[in-house]
């Protein structure tokens, strides 16, 4: 497709590359992909709410996971002139902590490989093996400076195993802000399946998908703010999943709570130097928009700025029930909202379509 001036950008769109298949296909626990009898066709269990005895159990898994050619299609299909594909949840954080060194070059090399099968019209988020430790992960990060197409990395909020607020994560947040590498913070593992009572099964996917997700993510960067990451790595850059989760809506609470605190007070940590949740969105985050109404989207301008606001669509995930073909009802409410909350062709709205991703990341150059 001709390079245009102002190129659609999808930031949040994802795969599963044909070896990371090939493990899941050998697993009989979660992260899984097998068929359950009579029917013979494939089904990717991810989720712990998902791996029950239901007619909901994991999702089909068909070539738009595996096959890049497929990925371009729906690019097309959707107007779309760039996408920076990541490996999807729960990458690589169950690989055995010495596997995890080779899973993460292999993945990550096939992922910068396949990319280079579409100049231009493909950039990518790598994988890191944080089951491996500090040491084989900064080597990993240093080693992603030489793949030709990557531009940050993906990331779970699960961190070292503790979270992201584990300070053995610093010389890790260190090493992506020196690399100039910004983090995709994505959800994956919800909130304790006990918080959505006895009926789950009855619900399919929608209370772990529609609220554990966004509060996973909304939990652990505000754990972040609290234990002081963005005091202590100031530059890093974060890229926030589905608009942050609820940390738009929710950020005047928590700066309220988090001034109204007698313990951080007695601990010195209300004085001068402290960032407040509002100075961290907007200079260390950035979130997509792949939240699906123009209020949530207006939130997640008005919190972070609409400099930092950019479309994603969250494929392979979320394709119409019905075998339609044609445009997906997901990524065209999407596309809606954007032109509901910033205006059909203004300049604003470009940017959040695609000239915000170019210039945070670096697409320009192949
Ligand atoms: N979107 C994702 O990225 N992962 C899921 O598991 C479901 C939706
Ligand atoms: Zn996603």
């Amino acid at each position: 497709m001709a390079e245009t001036k102002s190129p659609i950008v999808d930031i949040h769109t994802h795969v599963y590359p044909p070896s990371y298949i090939a493990l899941l296909k050998s697993r009989s626990s979660i992260p899984y992909i097998r068929s359950f009898p009579p029917s013979s066709s494939l089904r990717l269990v991810i989720l712990p709410a998902e791996d029950t005895e239901s007619t909901s159990r994991g999702r089909p898994v068909g070539p738009e996971y595996y096959d890049i050619k497929k990925k371009i299609e729906f690019m097309d299909t959707h107007s779309i002139d760039i996408s920076v594909i990541s490996l999807a949840n729960p990458w690589l954080d169950w690989v055995p902590a010495d596997q995890a060194a080779k899973a993460a070059e292999g993945i990550n090399d096939e992922v910068n490989e396949e990319c280079g099968k579409f100049p231009g019209r493909l950039f990518a988020f790598a994988t890191l093996p944080l089951s491996g430790g500090k040491d084989v992960i900064v080597k990993e990060i240093a080693r992603l400076k030489e793949l030709k197409y990557m531009r940050g990395i993906i990331l779970g909020t699960t961190g070292l195993g503790k979270g992201l607020d584990d300070p053995e994560l610093l010389p890790i947040f260190q090493a992506l802000q020196d690399a100039k590498l910004p983090i995709f913070l994505h959800p994956h593992y919800g909130l304790p399946s006990s918080v959505w009572g006895e009926r789950a099964n009855d619900y399919g996917h929608v209370l772990p998908l529609a609220l554990g997700f966004p509060l996973e993510t909304t939990i652990a960067v505000t754990r972040m703010i609290l234990s002081g990451v963005f005091e202590t790595v100031p530059d890093l850059q974060m890229i926030l999943a589905h608009s942050g989760g609820t940390l738009p809506f929710l950020a005047g609470r928590i700066e309220s709570c988090i001034e109204h605190d007698a313990h951080l007070k007695a601990e010195g940590k209300l004085g001068k130097g402290r960032k407040t949740v509002w100075d961290v969105l907007k200079t260390n985050i950035y979130l997509d928009a792949v939240v699906y109404s123009e209020v949530g989207l207006k939130a997640a301008i008005q919190a972070s700025g609409e400099d930092r606001v950019m479309f994603g669509t969250d494929h392979p995930f979320f394709p119409p029930l019905e075998e339609e073909g044609g445009k997906w009802a997901s990524v065209e409410t999407n596309y809606e909202a954007i032109k509901g909350a910033l205006g059909g062709g203004s300049k604003e709205e470009r940017a959040a379509l695609g000239g915000n991703a170019v210039r945070v990341l670096n697409l320009n150059s192949k």
